[in-house]
């Protein structure tokens, strides 16, 4: 997505996406929170020793899918090649694998609407590699909306359209030729509400990202992958030896837990988490907590929270949302964490970090 015709941003909302009924299950699915509590995958079998997951799948959009802004996301149709490597090809490095370079995310004058509402208006933010970026405001400004556009699930609203563009590593993820599955892949997201799939074992819920990728993994690196990502979601030692138990029998905590490793098993360069622990009790959220200070060391992480104290705990960068009076939703101030909470320039921010309105 290039920058956008000026009556986009200006005047009337871009055309009007087709419904997301064209969506077969994909990282789409899982990224929905609805979707994934009704349409699980099938486990792989564990006896097999080498699984070629469905490359079907991994098309979150068919040849109908969504447009925005007016554009046909056509390079969603064209079956590429498979994560890490040629389709089909044995993945030579299991999990963990090298270290590799962190990733910047950048949104540069992202407007959106749901129908003819406008809610975000023309919003830049850089969110830096390897650091944590919190998304602070009251409820309604956008905040959710925004995240989502950052891996593309906006798209996926009946109505909904977006301007502006959104760069990973300097690479517009709305460009035709930019999968969405692989903008997904690379930029996972982790809700409110923690939605493993409940029937499914904690091991092939971790998986479930990978299974949609089409990607081909041997059992070895099944196992690997599994413990790796569990490992740095800070739950490995908690399941480790109850793996075949069902994602539903874990607590609130852990099967947030169990999500956050489930993204971290496609390897994202940048991780989204929605309000991540505010259905958690205090002990829950200090390890969702601890966990992403590890994790910073190889994600980007953006986080919303609508926790002043969190955000102040996890977060080097902090961005201040605000919608006044029905307007879209902008941000007011942003930069590092330290000064938005004890220096702020703007008035509103003083305001709301200190808990007079929101
Ligand atoms: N699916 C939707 N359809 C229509 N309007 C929506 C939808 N989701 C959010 N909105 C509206 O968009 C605005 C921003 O919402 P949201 O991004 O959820 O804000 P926040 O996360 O900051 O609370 C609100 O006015 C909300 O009512
Ligand atoms: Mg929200």
């Amino acid at each position: 997505m290039n920058a956008p015709p000026a009556k986009l941003t200006d005047s009337a909302p871009p055309a009007a996406s087709p419904p997301a009924a064209d969506l077969g299950p994909g990282l789409g699915a899982l990224a929905s929170p609805d979707a994934a509590v009704t349409a699980p995958a099938a486990g792989p079998s564990p006896g097999a020793a080498t699984e070629v997951l469905a490359p079907a799948q991994a098309g979150a959009l068919g040849p109908a899918g969504p447009r925005v802004g007016g554009r046909a996301a056509s390079g969603d149709v064209a079956p590429g090649p498979a994560i890490g490597g040629p389709a089909g090809a044995p993945l030579a490095e299991p999990f963990p694998g090298p270290s590799r370079p962190l990733s910047v995310i950048v949104a540069r004058d992202v407007s959106a609407w749901f129908g003819a509402h406008k809610v975000l208006e023309r919003v830049s933010l850089t969110m830096p590699a390897g650091q944590v970026t919190a998304l602070i405001g009251p409820s309604g400004c956008g905040k959710s909306t925004f995240l989502r556009i950052l891996n593309r699930l906006h798209e996926l609203v009946p109505g909904a359209a977006l301007a502006g563009s959104v760069l990973l590593d300097g690479n517009d993820i709305y460009d035709r030729g930019h999968r969405t599955q692989d903008a997904r892949k690379d930029i996972g997201m982790v809700f409110q509400r923690p939605n493993p799939f409940p029937a499914m074992s904690i091991y092939d819920n971790v998986l479930a990202g990978l299974k949609l990728t089409g990607r081909r993994v041997g059992r070895e690196a099944r196992d690997l992958i599994v413990e790796g990502s569990l490992t740095r979601a800070g739950l490995w030692g908690e399941v480790k030896d109850r793996l075949r138990q069902p994602g539903g029998s874990l607590s609130g905590g852990q099967q947030q837990r169990l999500c956050i490793a489930r993204s971290l098993a496609v390897r994202p360069k940048v991780l989204l988490m929605d309000e991540p622990c505010s259905a958690l009790d205090p002990t829950s959220t200090r390890v969702i907590e601890e966990t992403m200070g590890e994790l910073q060391r190889e994600v980007t992480i953006v986080i919303v929270t609508h926790n002043m104290q969190q955000a102040q705990r996890v977060s080097q960068q902090c961005a201040f949302f605000l919608a006044a009076d029905g307007a879209p939703g902008v941000i007011v101030e942003h930069g590092d964490t330290e000064a938005v909470f004890n220096s702020p320039r703007d008035r509103r921010t003083a305001d709301y970090v200190h808990g007079r309105f929101g």
